[in-house]
């Protein structure tokens, strides 16, 4: 079966690379792709209507969208109406992750446990609840803002800056509504799930490190790095997250007939009182991805396959027991200004050294020379016996690759450390 696959970052090259192995798998476009797997055909359709075109003409049997904005768009809906197999929710079901309005009210309807907030469309209103609430609150922008609309005021002045900032304007339209947030306190998780609206298949448990620096400081990023397992998630929490938090998510697509053949990401924090949602997100996310799939046995595409038609429920799912790490390296200055184009060695030696090496910015110059692209450039991922021998492997790859001002974090994965020692 020939797949076209829509993205261009590390966790399109992670769910590449996965698809590959599959004896299912034809040809693989990707569009626009990245350089990440030489195999795959790079296509330039853009719009969701170019793709739904390029996969009736090219005979598309399985359409992957790695990114939420296009889902929020609505390309599934499209592919729908041509016939076209394609994984995810459509353009209603997507608000889950386009509206944090429309999650938070899911949520309260359906009775999933998540944060008090309150949603506010008046700027004088929001400042006045800020007096009555004080700090520390969690100000979120509605809309989809690139994982940038969050601000986790510890001070009042703080809350009222950022409640300021939607309100002008910072986030654009998703900033017209903003939901002041009881800010909740413990260890983050992020459990993905394939659901067919009929059946809900979690994956493997995952953490990522979403703060520019080490020790969980700086400015929130895309994601620094992530790791699978994530030992907070015991098999007790996992059944507590599955009975509270997964199978009533299935109950309330199915009330509100929502259409949702796709990934679920459930963003938890682990509070005292239990898991408690952060968010969700309607795709995999990055870079949990690829520490996932790396750990994933069993073959993606029958699976994404099921999901998308509906046969979920024939799947299992297997995992290897050995945990996976994965290591941003980032160009300097991310995630602020920083430089494009700088020339990258030893890709090559990592993966020598047993490193998985997805690229999330990279391209080929003129020259044909690997250059960096983006703000984050590769996820350097290692699977190995131990948590400590997993992050060893990784930081061994990180060290055999260069480019100038190269940036990662050294701390990938200290929680699971601590709690592994
Ligand atoms: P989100 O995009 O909703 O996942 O938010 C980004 C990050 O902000 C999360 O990963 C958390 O670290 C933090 N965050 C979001 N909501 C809350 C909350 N209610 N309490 C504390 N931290 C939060
Ligand atoms: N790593 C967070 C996300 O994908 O949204």
């Amino acid at each position: 079966m020939d797949i076209l696959l829509v993205g261009a970052g590390g966790r399109e090259h992670a769910i590449a690379w996965k698809m590959m192995q599959s004896p299912l798998a034809g040809k693989l476009y990707w569009a626009p792709g990245n350089p990440g797997i030489p195999q795959a055909i790079p296509v330039s359709a853009k719009t969701p209507e170019e793709l739904a075109k390029f996969a009736q003409s090219h005979g598309i049997g399985l359409t992957m969208v790695g990114p939420e904005a296009m889902l929020c768009e609505g390309i599934v809906d499209l592919f729908r109406e041509r016939g076209l197999r394609i994984v995810g929710p459509d353009r209603r079901a997507a608000q889950l992750e386009g509206s944090k309005a429309f999650a938070k009210d899911f949520m309260a309807r359906h009775g999933l446990p998540t944060g008090k907030a309150r949603i506010f469309t008046n700027r004088q209103e929001a400042l006045q609840y800020l007096e009555e609430t004080g700090a520390p609150i969690v100000v979120k922008a509605d809309g989809l803002a690139a994982g940038k609309g969050v601000v986790v005021a510890t001070d009042l002045n703080a809350a009222r800056e950022a409640v300021e900032s939607c309100f002008e304007g910072a986030f654009g339209a998703a900033g017209s509504r903003v939901l002041l947030e009881e800010c909740l306190t413990g260890e983050e998780a992020s459990i993905l799930a394939l659901c067919d609206g009929k059946t809900i298949v979690p994956l493997a448990s995952s953490q990522d490190h979403k703060r520019a620096y080490d020790g969980d400081k700086g400015p929130n990023t895309g994601g620094m790095g992530a790791y699978s397992p994530a030992p907070v998630v015991t098999p007790a929490l996992m059944e507590e997250i599955q009975s509270r938090i997964l199978q009533p998510f299935l109950k309330g697509v199915q009330e509100d007939g929502l259409y949702f053949r796709g990934i679920i990401y459930a963003g938890i924090m682990v509070t005292a009182e239990g898991p408690k949602l952060l968010e969700f997100n309607v795709r995999f996310g990055d870079p949990e991805t690829q520490a996932v799939l790396a750990r994933l046995d069993s073959d993606l595409v029958e699976a994404l396959v099921a999901t998308a038609d509906g046969r979920l429920g024939e799947v299992t799912l297997t995992w290897s027991p050995h945990p996976a790490v994965c290591v941003v390296m980032a160009s300097q200055g991310y995630p602020g200004a920083y430089p494009k184009g700088l020339p990258i060695q030893g890709i090559a030696q990592a993966e020598e050294a047993g490193c998985l090496v997805f690229h999330a910015g990279t391209r080929r110059d003129e020259q044909g020379r690997l250059v960096t692209h983006g703000g984050r450039v590769l996820g350097v991922t290692a699977r190995a016996a131990t948590v400590r021998q997993a992050v060893e492997k990784a930081y061994q790859g990180v060290s055999l690759i260069s480019w100038e001002g190269a940036e990662y974090r050294r701390d990938i994965a200290y929680r699971a450390l601590q709690r592994e020692s």
